[in-house]
């Protein structure tokens, strides 16, 4: 079969069973272009909470098919691949964060939505980097501990200086591991081109870029500029997009080492076989887990707008 014909395939059978297929960002262009909705972690979010059919596949990464089932637990939702799991979201469980918890009495605990959903029922709000620096700012409270990503924490921290904001050592390996020499080095062969960057880099990096915002922020943010030539700092997957909705303008990777290789473990095939019925996996969670964690989601989802 051509990659067209799976991709009919797979349309045809989602009308079928009456199955929405969310995918984030990362997801590689075939399977964006199947997708009912894609976008960033906070537009997912939303959008799981509205989704009107019977079946949701999640191509993107366990924490993400996690939030569609605590948003509708109704639905049958399904992790387009099993193995697919977000490394900082395992670098912190509920244990762990019970025990600081107990060193920052009386601050709020704000959670990046890249946690499990078991540590989410510790946590008092959630937020994603598109939306954290709003929400940290509505908190009514000026003690905040953030988790588990220091180096968003430190960005909005930057936008936010009237809060008192302690960070844990967490982060993305993935957009952590940029380095200012490849920053310079990618400076130095672009000379025109703006930098735009994800809040999970490292400050030293972010200091430097023209823009710091989100994946749907930087898509946004280039498609509307009046720039030409763009240097991407996130994700290797968003130059792909990028690079069929501006076919005039220019994008280069600022780092080979940006590729996610969880966000890329799912591929059409795997779509093909969700939508069959006889792929990845279903995300089974009890009522308890559910209430709980849906109440920092909530939350998220109320301040943030
Ligand atoms: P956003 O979708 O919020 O930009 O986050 C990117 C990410 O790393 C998802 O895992
Ligand atoms: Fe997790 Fe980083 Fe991959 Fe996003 S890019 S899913 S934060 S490891």
């Amino acid at each position: 079969m051509t990659v067209r014909e799976v991709q009919d395939e797979i349309i045809r059978l989602k009308k079928e069973n009456d199955v929405c297929i969310l995918a984030h960002s990362y997801q590689t262009h075939d399977i964006i272009e199947v997708a009912d909705f894609t976008g960033d972690s906070y537009a997912l979010s939303k959008m799981a909470a509205k989704v009107p059919n019977k079946t949701v596949i999640m191509c993107g990464v366990r924490f993400m098919a996690e939030t569609v089932k605590i948003l509708s637990p109704e639905k049958k939702v399904i992790l387009s691949s099993p193995t697919a799991g977000c490394p900082m979201a395992e670098q912190m469980d509920k244990e762990m964060i019970c025990q600081v918890k107990e060193k920052f009495p009386g601050y709020t605990v704000v959670a990046y939505i890249n946690t499990t959903a078991e540590l989410k029922t510790v946590c008092d709000v959630c937020v994603t980097s598109s939306s954290a620096v709003k929400i940290v700012n509505a908190i009514d409270n000026k003690n905040i501990l953030f988790i588990p990503d220091c180096n968003l924490g430190a960005f909005v921290a930057k936008q936010v200086p009237e809060k008192n904001i302690e960070l844990l050592r967490g982060g993305c390996p993935i957009h952590a591991s940029v380095k200012v020499r490849e920053v310079e080095q990618a400076k130095k062969r672009h000379p025109d081109a703006l930098l735009l960057v994800h809040p999970e880099c490292i400050p030293a990096v972010s200091e430097k870029a023209d823009y710091v915002g989100s994946t749907s922020g930087i898509m946004e943010f280039a498609k509307n500029s009046d720039g030409t030539e763009f240097i991407i700092g996130t994700e290797n997957s968003i130059l792909q997009h990028l690079q069929y909705e501006c076919p005039n303008k220019k994008f280069y990777q600022l780092s080979q080492g940006l590729i996610c290789k969880n966000m890329k473990e799912t591929t059409l095939v795997d779509v093909l076989n969700c939508v069959k019925g006889e792929g990845g996996e279903e995300i089974v969670m009890d009522e308890k887990m559910i209430s709980e964690a849906k109440k920092c989601i909530d939350k998220m989802i109320e301040l943030g707008g």
